[in-house]
């Protein structure tokens, strides 16, 4: 079955490691997989802060903001596999990145339950060792329990400046064989 594949970008650099690990992947998946692909960058796109106004509850899911939370909503429940890439911004995902998936909240009476895979990539400065890469994966852990999807996996990169990520061998081997996952 083809699947639906979303990937997430969530780093502002568009030479960063972040996306370079990402298109890494997306790469392997398109020649392995049969998948209908999209590649967001999520820092391309206008998102405002969920303020909770509750108004998306009386409204059939609808984000009243005038920015692009629908249409990246949209694109998140057509998704079968989702994967969110991240650098490590003090100890979390970066606050681009957040802002999207706080707007979850306006399809969580139906986003539950789905069908949907999930997996979440970080990379930082720090070194592996550092507990801010755990921090992040029990998050996205504890998100895919609450909406009853499956978390597949999380990997973490030490990298610091744009070009870094891609001269460790092995990590760039690691990620064109993460889509045997799926
Ligand atoms: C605002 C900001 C906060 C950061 N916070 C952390 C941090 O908490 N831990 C860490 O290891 N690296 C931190 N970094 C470094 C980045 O995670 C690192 O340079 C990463 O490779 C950037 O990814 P990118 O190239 O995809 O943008 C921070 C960088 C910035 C700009």
């Amino acid at each position: 079955m083809t699947k639906n594949i979303l990937i997430l970008n969530g780093s502002p650099r568009m030479q960063g490691n972040t996306r370079s690990i990402l298109k890494t992947l997306e790469k392997s998946f398109l020649e392995n997989m049969q998948c209908n692909m999209e590649f967001i960058d999520v820092c391309q796109y206008v998102l405002k802060g969920c303020v909770n106004c509750d108004s998306c509850r009386k409204n059939g899911g609808k984000c009243v903001h005038n920015d692009d939370t629908n249409l990246l909503m949209e694109k998140v429940l057509a998704a079968d596999v989702i994967i969110f890439g991240s650098p490590v911004y003090w100890m979390g995902v970066t606050a681009q990145l957040k802002l999207l998936i706080d707007k979850f909240y306006c399809k969580d009476p139906v986003i539950h339950s789905l069908d949907k895979k999930i997996a979440v990539l970080s990379v930082g400065a720090a070194e592996l060792t550092d507990g801010q890469y755990g921090i992040i994966e029990a998050q996205f852990r504890e998100m895919a329990e609450f909406l009853e999807w499956k978390f597949i996996c999380s990997r973490s990169f030490a990298a610091w400046n744009e070009g870094d990520w891609e001269k460790n061998k092995e990590d760039v081997e690691e990620v064109k064989n993460l889509w045997r996952l799926f």
